[in-house]
């Protein structure tokens, strides 16, 4: 029989304090030092895009690998990246966000067949920047024009045909089968995105869009980043408040090796 098991049972509780019952932190639990605590890479940041890439980086791309960033946009991901640590290729739709000057539809590389180590794709997360009417567009009313700026050319995007949220999504996943493509047999899929409402309705975008690599392209769903913006979010013709505003997106991270664990998937 074990010591602990051998111990007496305390059923009269008379002669026992509250703190003979509690938990000591410094049995239970391995303390970090200073150091190590800086240097642990965690899950969520309320921090800027900026800051929250290097460390995605830093902990699933090795240096050396190659990167194609296929929307590069204003390039603020790499603001904090040392560019000598990767080999690294930008491109956008917008020619004018495209370092090279050239058009690149995220859905159609100019790469090869299983020549990249990583993809990162970022493209407009919200169902406003594929509006048919060009006066709908998301911050078309001139007061989020840096924002819109930042994510579309403030041109209404082709959508082939998709509309609203599935917009959206069609991008992501038409850009999902071409990173799929692209990427080495090891390859890593990095995303960053954010969840919307869209016609009133709750649209977990990280999520349909996990099911769809996991369930369409075998990805393995290797990490989640959360990043929290520190200052609040822009309210325009709010009535009455139905869902949480949204101020957190994340970095999702795919990876294509066959020898990873498996996604468990369940379909009823
Ligand atoms: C959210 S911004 C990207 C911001 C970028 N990650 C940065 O660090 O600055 C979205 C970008 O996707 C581009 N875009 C939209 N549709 C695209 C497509 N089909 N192929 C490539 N780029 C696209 C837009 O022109 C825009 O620059």
């Amino acid at each position: 029989m074990s010591e602990t098991a051998e111990r007496e049972l305390i059923t009269d509780f008379t002669d026992v304090s509250m703190d003979d019952l509690k938990v000591k932190h410094d049995t239970v639990q391995t303390k970090l030092t200073g150091q190590e605590e800086n240097e642990l890479i965690l899950s969520a940041y309320v921090a800027r895009n900026s800051e929250v890439f290097p460390k995605v980086l830093e902990l699933h791309v090795d240096n050396g690998s190659t990167i194609a960033d296929v929307t590069y946009g204003k390039g603020v991901f790499w603001k904090n990246v040392d560019l000598g640590d990767y080999e690294v290729y930008a491109s956008d739709l917008d020619p004018k966000k495209s370092p090279s000057g050239h058009s690149v539809d995220c859905r159609n590389l100019p790469y090869e067949d299983n020549s990249l180590d990583v993809v990162v794709l970022d493209p407009p997360y919200a169902e406003g920047f594929f509006r048919k009417n060009k006066e709908m567009l998301a911050g078309g009313d001139g007061s989020h024009q840096q924002f819109r700026e930042s994510y579309s050319n403030g041109e209404v995007l082709d959508t082939n045909g998709s509309k609203y949220h599935q917009a959206v999504l069609d991008v992501y996943y038409k850009a999902g089968i071409e990173a799929h493509r692209v990427l080495k047999e090891d390859g890593t899929f990095i995303i960053k995105t954010q969840d919307e409402v869209s016609a009133n309705t709750q649209e977990l975008t990280h999520i349909q869009i996990t099911n769809f690599y996991e369930g369409e392209l075998d990805f393995y769903t290797k990490d989640l980043f959360v990043t929290v913006r520190s200052n609040k979010p822009a309210v325009s013709g709010m009535n009455t408040q139905v869902h949480a505003r949204k101020n957190h997106s994340f970095f999702m991270i795919y990876e294509m090796d066959t020898n990873d664990p498996v996604n468990v998937l369940y379909n009823d």
